[in-house]
């Protein structure tokens, strides 16, 4: 299976306070990989880092064999590599509808010569719909987002990612807050919306991780403790020791 992204020993401080201090792992294609940690361990910090919004003090990330670590965040975005935006930066007075489709429409470019297409704008229109439908959002679709409930913002944030078609998504605590109803719906919804896409995905929610995740590494003490499938993981008596056995 292909190395899609490659994380090889990241360090990061943050004016002298280590927090990652060796982070490697691999994500393959088309796979689901959960990372999981205790509160503090680096989790954002490691996603702030492959995303490009921070750069490590150290260490290299690799996406489809190509070293973006000096790339910035757009730029990788470019590449198909996509976080969850937080909801707090998009338009509350808004709709929904018109908060995926400023999405769907910056990936298509904004140009002059864009709207003298006439298929353009029925196709950002469509586009724009199916990723409404794809996280359950279709009859929230004209409605202000300040209006949304708690999970319907939650799946706001993954509709925003998916408008920019990533190939790879990063997710940070999804479910966060939520409800179990919630959280049940979130789950369905987060495993159908990136089949065929490759996901890394940052959560506490233990049923959360086992029931998505063909993938899981432990982060510890700012380096990967274990990287292992859902079951050897649940086994590992280090991960026991060092993280689930808290619980
Ligand atoms: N921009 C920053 N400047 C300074 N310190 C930071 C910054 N971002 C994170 N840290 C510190 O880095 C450490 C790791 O934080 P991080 O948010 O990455 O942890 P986390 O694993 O995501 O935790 P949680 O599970 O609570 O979300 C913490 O001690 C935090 O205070
Ligand atoms: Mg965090």
């Amino acid at each position: 299976m292909t190395e899609y992204l490659q994380v090889q020993s990241i360090h990061k401080d943050f004016s002298g306070l280590k927090v990652l201090t060796g982070v490697d792992f691999t994500v393959r294609e088309k796979q689901r990989h959960a990372i999981i940690g205790p509160n503090g361990a680096g989790k954002t910090t490691l996603f702030n880092i492959i995303s490009g919004r921070f750069r490590a003090s150290s260490g290299a990330i690799l996406f489809k064999g190509q070293d973006i670590s000096a790339k910035p965040a757009y730029v990788r975005n470019r590449q198909g590599l996509s976080r969850s935006f937080q909801i707090t930066n998009v338009f509350q007075e808004l709709t929904v509808f018109d908060n995926i489709r400023s999405g769907v429409r910056s990936r298509n470019g904004l140009r002059y010569h864009f709207f003298r297409k006439p298929d353009n704008h029925r196709r950002i229109k469509e586009r724009t719909e199916a990723i409404a439908e794809e996280v359950g959002l279709q009859e929230a679709m004209h409605i202000p987002v300040s209006a949304l409930s708690y999970g319907q913002q939650r799946a706001l944030e993954i509709a925003i990612t998916l408008s920019t078609e990533p190939e790879l998504i990063l997710l940070d605590e999804p479910t966060a807050g939520m409800t179990r109803e919630e959280t049940t719906q979130a789950i369905r919804m987060i495993d159908r919306v990136t089949a065929g896409r490759t996901l890394v995905i940052i959560e506490h929610d233990m049923d959360v991780v086992f029931s998505l995740a063909d993938t899981i590494s432990v982060l510890h003490y700012g380096k990967i403790l274990v990287s292992d499938t859902p079951d050897r993981i649940r086994h590992d008596q280090r991960v026991k020791d060092a993280y689930l056995g808290e619980e």
